[in-house]
């Protein structure tokens, strides 16, 4: 061949090559954008978790708006307050500057505190956060419409707008609320609080731990702080992780019981000295009497600590033991309310991890049964689907898991059974190469988000739902009204 010929066809050669590796990129890459609005009822492909269903019946009930299912509509409320939510520069309660979000002016939020029975409605005013803002009660299972997440449950409320939210307190425990609008930025830069359904006791103690720009704090204190209780009060620390990722927490000073989870009462729980990991978004109640030395609240390390003493005492200080409560066989068991084995829907939900495009951005993705978001599994249940679960992480990271709107059960991890108390949650700890069987009641209708807890996983499309069929709703992620969940 001529050597022009020859230099023609090396180029075409080349350019097939080129064309060869960018033409699937290039459709790996469009297939993966994300549209700019969507509707989150229909996202992903159905998964019936083996369970009938039947669209006549749907079409006979003509769907059920997530709009309309919100809690009492009327009567006055027993807790009423009003919550503005502010991007700001502030000061946290241990002096340090953090540039975020406040609620009323603080980070944490105030407390909210209401009993079994309440009436709680609350005024949401977003003041100055740009992005807009929602509440989400995390841990509660509000009606499906006082849930929070916006382009789900409601529309992100712009700033100068407000929304509000009416429950009833139906669960006593320990609890915290959040924006559900890109909340991987604006809980971490602080728009978050406790809630408590619970009356007041001498002995409560909350302690709500967040890590602001890297420094991590109980009840927006750096360092060790301490609160005065007189020998032989009952103690009861209620402990919330508003962060990302597990902390080992514990109190010093005196072997204690974990008398609550997720605002669940734990069955017979026994004397410990062990520390307690908890997952990100969740809640542990810790019970001990005040010795004549006092108690200490360690969270993570021994520089951040909760003195919890008797006036003038120092209470004992240094680093948590090494061994771990493990809830499968911690307590004793008693009835469910609900036979697991009578599944009537048995999911998976199986966390992996993959190189790919995730709206249009190449990088490492969080899959869901094999599938990348938003082509995730939508999980279909109808009221009264008694659920079983398998949630399996080959992902390399641990996720802490939350579904909203139920508190599911730990029926086994690794398929050992568990043993001890009924472990109820709503925001399970699933480490990497972990298998949880898990089961509960559908009996809350609507679309209820089902995440990953670090937040910026869920923003990277660890995110799913719930949903119960004929349920329709009337926000769109995206769009005009800018909702953006994670
Ligand atoms: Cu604590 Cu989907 O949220
Ligand atoms: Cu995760």
């Amino acid at each position: 061949m001529p050597e022009v010929r020859k230099r023609k066809w090396g180029k075409l050669v080349a350019l097939g090559v080129v064309l060869a590796v960018l033409v699937p990129l290039g459709y790996l890459w469009a297939t993966s954008l994300v549209p700019g609005q969507y509707n989150p009822a229909d996202m992903g492909y159905a998964d019936y978790g083996g369970g009938t269903h039947s669209m006549g019946h749907m079409d006979h009930m003509g769907g059920m708006s997530v709009a309309d299912l919100t809690g009492p509509k009327t009567g006055t409320p027993d807790v009423n307050v009003t919550l503005v939510a502010r991007k700001q520069k502030y000061q946290l309660a241990s002096g340090e500057t953090v540039d975020g979000y406040t609620v009323n002016g603080t980070s944490p939020g105030p407390l909210i505190r209401a009993k079994v029975g309440d009436v709680v409605q609350v005024t949401f005013v977003n003041e100055s956060v740009p992005d807009g803002a929602t509440l989400h009660w995390h841990g509660i299972d509000v009606p499906n419409a006082e849930d929070g997440v916006a382009g789900v449950t409601q529309d992100a409320v712009p700033v100068g707008g407000k929304f509000v939210y009416r429950f009833k307190a139906e669960q006593a425990g320990t609890y915290w609320y959040h924006s559900h609008q890109v909340s991987s930025d604006e809980v971490k830069g602080g728009l978050f609080g406790p809630i408590v359904i619970a009356p007041a006791t001498p002995g409560e103690v909350v302690a709500t731990i967040h890590t602001y720009d890297g420094k991590r704090t109980i009840n927006g204190r750096t360092g060790s702080a301490r609160v005065n209780l007189p020998a032989g009060t009952p103690a009861r620390v209620r402990v919330i992780n508003t962060d990302n990722t597990v902390l080992r927490v514990g109190l010093l000073g005196s072997s204690y019981k974990v008398v609550a989870v997720d605002g669940h009462d734990v069955h017979g729980p026994t004397l410990t000295t062990a520390a307690y990991a908890l997952p990100a978004g969740g809640r542990v109640d810790l019970e001990a009497a005040v010795p004549a030395d006092g108690l200490r609240l360690v969270a993570g390390a021994s520089s951040l600590s909760l003195g919890i003493a008797p006036k003038g005492t120092d209470p004992p200080s240094g680093d948590l033991p090494g061994d771990t409560v493990d809830l499968l066989k911690y307590g004793t068991p008693a009835p469910l309310g609900f036979d697991p084995s009578k599944a009537t829907r048995n999911f998976e939900y199986r966390i992996g991890r993959t190189a790919g495009f995730l709206d249009g951005k190449p990088g490492l993705w969080w899959t869901i049964n094999g599938h990348k978001f938003p082509d995730v599994p939508m999980f279909m249940v109808a009221e009264g689907d008694v659920v079983r679960m398998k949630i399996s992480n080959t992902s390399g990271q641990a996720h802490p898991m939350h579904l909203h709107g139920h508190h599911v059960v730990v029926l086994s991890r690794n398929g050992v059974a568990a043993t001890g108390s009924p472990w109820w949650t709503d925001t399970l700890e699933v480490g990497n190469k972990e298998t949880y069987e898990i089961a509960f009641v559908a009996d809350n209708p609507g679309l209820w988000m089902d995440h990953c807890h670090n937040l910026p996983h869920a923003t990277e499309g660890l995110m799913t739902h719930l949903m119960y069929e004929g349920v329709t709703t009337p926000y769109r992620v995206g769009g005009h009204s800018k909702n953006q969940p994670e």
